[in-house]
């Protein structure tokens, strides 16, 4: 209930060969059919790469994630996207953006001395 969702099935990463492995060695947004998307993101200390994507409202973003460092957090503010990105995991989490706005993606697991720099955005159009 409440979209939570665990992480377990997604897959798994060697953690210093995530940038040579797809689809982690193009990260970015990608229109998979009309008002679906994929957001390949990376967490890394102490950015999100890339850290905003740019969205018309009511597309349904499939985020694919994973660290090249340590544990953080991938939090979307105001919706049920809430994430860790474990070093050698593979997170998925799907969300429909229905109502335009800026929110912020925030790290919110302590991963260092710059933990509080480390932001992105979600621009929904
Ligand atoms: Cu990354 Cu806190």
């Amino acid at each position: 209930g409440h979209d939570i969702q665990l992480p377990g099935d997604a897959g798994t990463i060697t953690p210093a060969e995530v940038r040579q492995t797809p689809p982690f060695d193009n990260p970015g947004l990608r229109e998979i059919e009309p008002g679906r998307y994929e957001a390949v993101m990376l967490g890394i200390a102490w950015i999100f790469q890339p850290n905003e994507i740019r969205i018309p409202a009511g597309s349904e973003v499939t985020f694919i994630l994973t660290s090249t460092d340590v544990i953080h957090g991938f939090n979307v503010e105001g919706t049920t996207v809430n994430g860790m990105l474990v070093p050698g995991q593979i997170t998925r989490i799907t969300h429909t953006f229905r109502t335009p706005g800026e929110p912020l993606i925030l790290c919110h697991e302590y991963c260092g001395i710059q933990h509080h720099t480390m932001y992105g955005r979600v621009i929904v159009e």
